[in-house]
């Protein structure tokens, strides 16, 4: 495995790669989630890219950026394990007063972009440099990030960027709570409280497979789960991140935001 600090390495690295690129985005902290993201990058391609950079753009003043889980040695392991070519891990990306991309308003600053306003933005700028700096085939995105997934969708469209977007399931533990690098602050009380989020998600679709259609029925049904938890938010949005007061199965998300203690964790399920 090629580890590239830079963008010359990364360059030199990949540019006599004749075969598809595979990349994997990441932040580190590397856990099963990202295994399966890499898993499949690897079946689909002739060279598999991760990176790891934890980007500074994409937290608010006072979120966890200086605290977020890194784990340099485990990560270049489970990298050099799971058969990756080239591993991006570069110390900054950013020079002074730079373009940057801005998510509109309609998905980016609703939801997960209205509690942290700007971090779509954050998100979409590191991904535009991370594929110009790449050049993937393929890009790989986990579906628990809904709104995100949605929105580097968007871009890729709309900036006309040369690289297939392969969403992949959420990955979760055998009681149902999704993977998260997050996950790592739970206490063990907290994280049998974080299982409401799962439970509520599962009683979502149990009420759709019971011909339950009405997102306010839902909605509250699932408040009543989450319970006492502090709820950010409970949406039921169709793909393209509109509210809706009917599920229309094959084109919905429902999605929640709770606390937990003070980690903030989100999910989803897609029907
Ligand atoms: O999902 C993530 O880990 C990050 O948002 C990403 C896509 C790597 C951009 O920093």
């Amino acid at each position: 495995m090629i580890i590239a600090r830079t963008l010359t390495q990364l360059r030199e690295a990949l540019d006599g790669v004749s075969e598809s690129i595979g990349f994997v985005p990441t932040m580190g902290a590397l856990h099963s989630g990202h295994r399966t993201l890499i898993e499949t990058a690897r079946n689909e391609n002739g060279c598999v890219v991760v990176s790891i950079y934890v980007n500074p753009t994409q937290f608010l003043a006072g979120e966890d950026l200086s605290s977020y889980p890194r784990k340099e040695e485990a990560d270049f392991k489970i990298c050099e394990l799971s058969g990756v070519d080239v591993l991006f891990y570069p110390q900054t990306l950013y020079g002074t007063d730079e373009v940057s991309v801005k998510a509109p308003d309609i998905r980016g600053y609703i939801l997960e972009g209205a509690s942290r306003p700007g971090h779509f933005d954050g998100v979409l700028t590191v991904v535009m440099k991370l594929f110009n700096s790449v050049r993937p085939t393929r890009a790989y995105f986990g579906k628990k990030d809904a709104q995100q997934l949605a929105l580097i969708t968007q871009m890729v469209e709309n900036f006309g960027i040369p690289v297939a977007i392969r969403p992949q399931e959420t990955v979760r533990e055998s009681d149902g709570l999704a993977l998260s690098s997050r996950n790592v602050y739970l206490n063990p009380s907290q994280r049998q409280e974080a299982l409401k989020l799962s439970c509520a998600l599962k009683e979502s679709t149990k009420l759709v497979m019971g011909g339950v259609l009405s997102t306010a029925t839902i909605t509250e049904a699932m408040y009543a789960i989450l319970e006492p938890l502090e709820v950010e938010y409970v949406a039921i949005v169709n793909r393209a991140f509109e509210a809706i007061s009917e599920v229309v199965v094959g084109d919905t998300i429902v999605l929640v935001a709770a606390r937990v203690g003070t980690t903030r964790l989100i999910d989803n399920v897609w029907m």
